[in-house]
């Protein structure tokens, strides 16, 4: 494809990931107009939600900027892929779908959560950028959908952006240069609850949980340095909701209407063995009042300690080097992930990059998928006995 020439891009979802939302820096929209400018040509909007889709299309089309008005200008609204690709001429065929639905409506073979199935088979060699979690259902479906992607040879990319930081190449860089072996990663994600108000967010059942809808970044940084985790070895241990530590006093929405079995627990502390050897670890808490949370992640190996922090905002990583005693600090500011990650994947789908520049692939976001649920289920296990 040459360089400069329009790309078709199809947008599954009209909610917070593709649009934007106070809570944070994503948009996916955004980032595509910035990148592709005026190469961008949005042909559809697929939303079940067509209220949602019209009130996300409006302010596209009556944007200040010219490009991306006329990026939007022909985007059409379809509440399908089917009705897309009925709909869509040969010229408006997508060479990239950007699919931002909720993960109960992806990753499986079973009809109506299996639009990763549906994309291909209605748009074949079309790019797909695939949000996290893969799903939101068994494991087995995802890897019968990652067969079918393979073998459609598609380009597909998963949005596990903390990947593509810079301070995280950094930290990747020193330990190839170095001919690093990883002992252990430990990651810490303590969350601000205050304005969480989505009740589907605290119902396991919908959301699937503070560990397979949240802390899966950071299980997914933790695999992308301790490599493949050995599933039967993780163990957790989980504060229950009706457990007197569990208590949150700065809720802002009703957890009574939702069914005791399904509410989240507060603190979730897992351990697992990697299969090099390393060991991880992962502290998951619904703690923090206000909206700042607080994250870190680190990594050990022999004769270093790398410790990220804050990555969703402005991350500093420290590093501990041999022959040293002190922390070496670098702060990254204006570092995007989301631009870099779909930036990436564009130049991959333009053949700029070869596909191995993607940092997610299908394949690999199953097994952060995998790990997540290894610690949801080991937790719930754990809990049983105790109350
Ligand atoms: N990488 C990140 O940091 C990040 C941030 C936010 C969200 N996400 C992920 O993005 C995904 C979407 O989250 P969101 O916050 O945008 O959710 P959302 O609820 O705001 O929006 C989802 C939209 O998808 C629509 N939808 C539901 N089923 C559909 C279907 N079958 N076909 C087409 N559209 C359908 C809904 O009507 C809704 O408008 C989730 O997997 C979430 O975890 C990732």
């Amino acid at each position: 494809m040459a360089m400069a020439s329009m790309l078709n891009v199809l947008v599954i979802g009209a909610g917070e990931i593709n649009f934007g939302s106070v809570e944070g820096p994503w948009n996916h929209t955004l980032r595509l107009e910035r990148i592709l400018g005026p190469r961008l040509r949005v042909v559809g909007l697929i939303d079940v939600d067509e209220a949602r889709a019209t009130a996300a299309l409006a302010p596209k089309l009556e944007a200040e900027s010219q490009a991306t008005r006329a990026a939007w200008s022909a985007c059409r609204l379809f509440a399908a892929v089917a009705d897309a690709a009925l709909a869509l001429s040969p010229e408006q065929i997508p060479q990239i779908a950007v699919v931002g639905a909720p993960p109960f409506a992806r990753g499986s073979d079973v009809p109506g959560r299996d639009l990763e199935l549906q994309l291909v088979s209605a748009f074949p060699g079309c790019a797909l950028f695939v949000e996290k979690p893969v799903s939101s259902g068994p494991e087995d479906a995802c890897w019968r959908v990652a067969k079918v992607l393979e073998g459609s040879r598609a380009i597909v990319g998963v949005g596990y952006m903390l990947r593509y930081l810079k301070a995280v190449q950094m930290m990747k860089k020193i330990i190839t240069e170095n001919s690093l072996v990883v002992m252990g990663t430990n990651a810490r994600y303590v969350m601000a609850y205050e304005y969480a108000r989505k009740p589907a967010w605290w119902d396991k059942t919908r959301s699937g949980g503070p560990i397979v809808e949240q802390a899966t970044h950071f299980c997914d940084l933790s695999r992308y340095f301790g490599g493949d985790v050995v599933l039967p070895s993780v163990v957790a241990h989980v504060v229950q909701h009706s457990e007197s530590p569990g208590q949150l006093s700065a809720k802002r929405f009703d957890e009574d209407a939702i069914p005791e079995e399904n509410r989240l627990p507060r603190l979730t502390s897992a351990t697992w063995k990697y299969t090099g050897g390393a060991v991880g670890s992962l502290t998951h808490v619904i703690a923090l009042h206000g909206t700042t949370y607080d994250t870190e992640f680190e990594v050990y190996a022999d004769g270093y300690h790398f410790k990220l922090v804050d990555p969703y905002s402005t991350p500093k990583l420290y590093i501990r080097r041999p022959g040293t005693a002190g922390l070496e600090t670098h702060i990254f500011t204006d570092d995007d992930p989301f631009h870099t990650e779909l930036a990436t994947f564009i130049d991959v789908v333009d053949g700029r990059r070869p596909s191995g520049d993607i940092l997610s692939s299908y394949v690999d976001a199953i097994r952060t998928y995998e790990l997540t649920w290894a610690i949801r289920r080991a937790g719930e296990r754990s809990a049983v006995g105790y109350t």
